[in-house]
């Protein structure tokens, strides 16, 4: 079929049809390799006659092993089921491959940095310090304390500073549970909050979209016996395999076909979308903490550092996003109704939320303040969010150039929000007064 369409594509449309190329790994959700969106909806340079003066940036930490819940979960039982299976692959079409194939990671690894994902960090370091170059090298960066993330601000520190890494401080963030709001991962500080949120639809999605590929796959290699968890599990190991080795034969669009690839990311963006998202009151308030006290940074005159930069954990991007109103399903809508958007026995193609766009590897949310002298604008001061360099204008706030804010209107929005989202101890049905805000740039510790 892939050669039918290019060669259809040769005879009626060359330029059209031959640039369109599915990309398993763009739509790989929590274990996309980082990419930039091809078509972000604005142009991700400052909008003419703007210079951006301050910025604060949120980045998942860079590509892993694997993390434990996927290991115990998907990789290593199906992983330990190929050692042990009497099934003979070289007799079967698109699995041949696993006759050859051995497991890219084991149990020592989990968790850790592969070599691309400490490549990447550093690319990221490179390009924030080549469009930031008129700015302040930052005195500090932010990382919460585990080794991942610790590891990617380093090699992050790296790149944005040539290697000359002593000017920066890195500055550890506990991830402790009397922390509340004021750490990089507020979520584990929040009792209302569980990590299996979103399973149960994932699950039930999972079911519908695996289904045929179970079948399709039994019916090539009848001795195996493949499960949904199995089928979940080859998914995953595209990305995984491709951050660790540089390339997987689980990417092969011979084995799973771009229309089951999005059935893979469905599954995904439910999980996401209950666990993190619009589909749980309490995600925006995990994330209003951080939005807050970014915006209270950049309009710190007195602060000598210009460029904020913090890295975490995949969840807590997802719950900023949530807390900013971006990529939800229901906007523009006037209705509400999380659920409808999200149904557990269909996909909405047509869904604004895609955790592939939201949280692969290094994914990164920024806020910048802009000074901004633009034909038909007042002169002032302006704010634009980027997800992953590009921008995302506010659903009621892009009275500006380039789908910017004003300074008053964004501020308003941010008082808003605070009013709707900003009592983290009361959505999180704390019975302790942990700390509700979040405090990291403003300490001196
Ligand atoms: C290995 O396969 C055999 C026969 O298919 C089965 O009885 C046994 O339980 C399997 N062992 C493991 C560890 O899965
Ligand atoms: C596996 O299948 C191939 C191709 O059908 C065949 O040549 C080979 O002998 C088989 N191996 C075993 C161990 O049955
Ligand atoms: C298995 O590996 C060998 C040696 O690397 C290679 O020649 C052979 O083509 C591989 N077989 C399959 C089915 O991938
Ligand atoms: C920094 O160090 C890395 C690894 O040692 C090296 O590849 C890179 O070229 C160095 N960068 C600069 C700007 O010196
Ligand atoms: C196949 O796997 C399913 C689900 O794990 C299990 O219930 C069933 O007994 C297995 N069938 C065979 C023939 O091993
Ligand atoms: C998402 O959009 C709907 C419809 O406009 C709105 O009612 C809802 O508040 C939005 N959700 C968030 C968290 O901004
Ligand atoms: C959405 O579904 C969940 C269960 O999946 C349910 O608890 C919740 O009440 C539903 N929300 C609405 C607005 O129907
Ligand atoms: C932006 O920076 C340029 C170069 O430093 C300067 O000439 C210009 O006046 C600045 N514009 C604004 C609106 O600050
Ligand atoms: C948000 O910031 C304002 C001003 O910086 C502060 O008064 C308020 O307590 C903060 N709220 C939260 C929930 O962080």
């Amino acid at each position: 079929m892939h050669f039918q369409f290019l060669f259809l594509a040769f005879i009626a449309a060359p330029v059209l049809a031959s640039s369109y190329r599915f990309n398993p790994l763009e739509h790989s959700a929590g274990i996309a390799p980082y990419f930039i969106p091809h078509d972000p909806p604005l142009d991700s340079s400052p909008p003419q006659g703007c210079n951006v003066t301050r910025a604060a940036y949120l980045v998942r930490h860079a590509a892993i092993y694997a993390n434990d819940f996927d290991y115990e979960t998907y990789l290593e039982p199906f992983v330990k089921k190929l050692q042990n299976t009497s099934q003979n692959w070289s007799s079967t079409s698109t699995l041949r491959f696993l006759s050859n194939w051995t497991a890219p990671v084991t149990e020592t690894h989990l968790e850790k940095l592969t070599r691309v994902g400490l490549q990447e960090a550093r690319s990221l370091g490179i390009s924030l310090q080549k469009n930031y170059v008129h700015l302040k090298t930052p005195t500090k960066v932010w990382s919460s304390t585990a080794q991942r993330t610790i590891k990617s601000a380093q090699s992050f520190i790296s790149g944005f500073t040539g290697n000359h890494t002593s000017s920066v401080n890195l500055i550890q963030v506990e991830e402790s549970k009397k922390a509340g709001a004021d750490s990089l991962t507020p979520y584990k500080s929040c009792s209302a909050y569980s990590s299996s949120y979103g399973s149960d639809q994932s699950s039930a999605f999972g079911e519908v979209y695996t289904k045929p590929i179970i079948a399709r796959l039994n019916a090539q290699a009848p001795s195996f016996n493949f499960t949904q968890d199995d089928i979940t599990g080859m998914f995953e190991l595209c990305g995984y395999e491709t951050v660790i080795r540089g390339s997987s034969p689980f990417c092969s669009l011979n084995l799973f076909t771009s229309d089951e690839w999005l059935g893979f990311e469905y599954a995904n963006d439910l999980m996401y979308f209950y666990n993190t998202g619009y589909g749980r009151k309490l995600s925006a308030s995990l994330g209003f903490p951080w939005l807050n006290a970014s915006v209270a940074a950049l309009d710190d005159e007195s602060s000598a550092q210009e460029l904020y930069v913090s890295f975490t954990h995949r969840e807590l991007p997802p719950t900023v996003i949530t807390a900013l109103g971006l990529y939800n399903n229901s906007a523009y809508t006037e209705a509400n109704n999380v659920n409808y958007t999200m149904p557990e026995d269909k996909i909405n193609y047509n869904r604004a939320w895609k955790s592939s766009e939201i949280l692969p590897f290094l994914t990164n949310i920024a806020i910048e303040r802009m000074s901004c002298k633009s034909y038909g604008f007042d002169e002032g001061v302006y704010y634009r969010i980027l997800n992953n360099a590009g921008p995302q204008p506010l659903v009621d706030c892009r009275d500006g150039p380039g789908g910017s804010c004003t300074k008053e209107q964004f501020h308003n929005f941010v008082k808003e929000r605070d009013e709707l989202f900003g009592d983290y101890n009361k959505a999180c049905g704390s019975d302790s007064d942990y700390p509700s805000s979040l405090s990291i740039y403003t300490n001196e510790s």
